[in-house]
């Protein structure tokens, strides 16, 4: 199978280049070569590479920065998903798009399912929201949430980082959602291009962590392996305590039961997940 990838030096596009299936040619882009907001460039690269399958894995994903740039974070994730659609249909491709946990509230107290009423607290989600509307019934759309890899920025970087460089570090504590492991979600991806479906579905790993449970985690991971020389209090704080231009939910942990039903059984727990972040990390050096 022919696939053009989108935001290849992303986090998931990397994680896609990873994990495709034998057989898969891919051609990946990032803004360097196809800025995805230019529907010309889109055309002239569909034309030459004539795919079956566009994959998105490109975003304005800048959180914070959104709120004060939201015509950018538009453009990126809303108008220009409609043009990725309208060029997959024109090509007879199909189209897979990646959205995420922030077009919901955050106020259920049970998880996501993916027919939930949307109500994005921010930019972002409402940018995201934006992008899923234009993606049309026919894309697949997946979405996930608090995405980590070996490269790019990321919440475990970040706090490997702090923890070795400062005597203790502060996490918010009254956050709830799940980590998801890039090339997992990547590997989820392609299994389900292969099944040809469509609609909107939700995938992360499985179980729930705050923030500051997740920092726990990676302490500890980070340790057991040598990646960090001693422990640092980690210290639960409230969103109230840390600030941020953007409002994120309280609780946005997705159900996943029909993305299950398409994988055959539930994803890996975050937690095992993380171990392979760690092992990966250690391996580069
Ligand atoms: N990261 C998370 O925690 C998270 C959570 C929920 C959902 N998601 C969703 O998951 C998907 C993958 O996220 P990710 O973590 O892999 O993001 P990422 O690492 O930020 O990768 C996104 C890529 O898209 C590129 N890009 C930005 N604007 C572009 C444009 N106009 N044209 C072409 N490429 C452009 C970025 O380039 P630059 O780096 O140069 O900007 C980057 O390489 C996204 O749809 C995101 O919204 C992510």
């Amino acid at each position: 199978m022919k696939v053009l990838i989108v935001g290849g030096k992303g986090q998931l596009g990397r994680g896609l280049a990873a994990t495709a299936p034998a057989g898969t040619e891919i051609v990946s882009h990032d803004i360097d070569t196809l800025d995805i907001t230019d529907a010309a460039a889109i055309a002239r690269v569909m034309d030459e590479v004539e795919p079956e399958l566009l994959l998105n894995a490109a975003a304005y994903t800048a959180v914070d920065k959104a709120e004060s740039d939201e015509e950018t974070a538009l453009a990126v994730n809303g108008t220009a998903v409609g043009l990725l659609a309208d060029a997959a249909r024109g090509a007879r491709a199909k189209f897979i798009h990646v959205s995420t946990d922030f077009v919901f509230d955050g106020t259920s107290g049970v998880p996501y399912l993916p027919d939930a009423p949307t109500n994005p607290l921010g930019a972002y989600g409402r940018t995201k929201l934006a992008g899923e509307q234009a993606a049309g019934e026919d894309a697949l759309i997946v979405r996930t949430a608090w995405v980590y890899a070996p490269t790019g920025g990321n919440f475990v970087r970040t706090m490997l980082r702090l923890m070795a460089a400062h005597p203790q570090v502060r996490v918010v504590a009254d956050q709830i959602g799940t980590p998801t492991w890039a090339p997992g979600l990547a590997a989820a991806l392609w299994q389900l291009a292969a099944q040809g479906a469509s609609g909107v579905y939700h995938y992360t790993d499985a179980g729930a962590a705050s923030w500051y449970d997740f920092a726990v985690a990676i302490q500890e991971e980070a340790l057991a392996a040598g990646l960090l020389e001693a422990a640092v209090p980690v210290i639960p704080i409230n969103t109230a305590d840390y600030p941020t231009p953007a409002k994120r939910p309280h609780y946005s942990v997705l159900d996943k039961t029909s993305m299950f039903a398409l994988l055959g059984g539930p994803t890996p727990h975050w937690r095992s997940n993380l171990r392979l972040m760690i092992a990966a990390i250690k391996a580069e050096g």
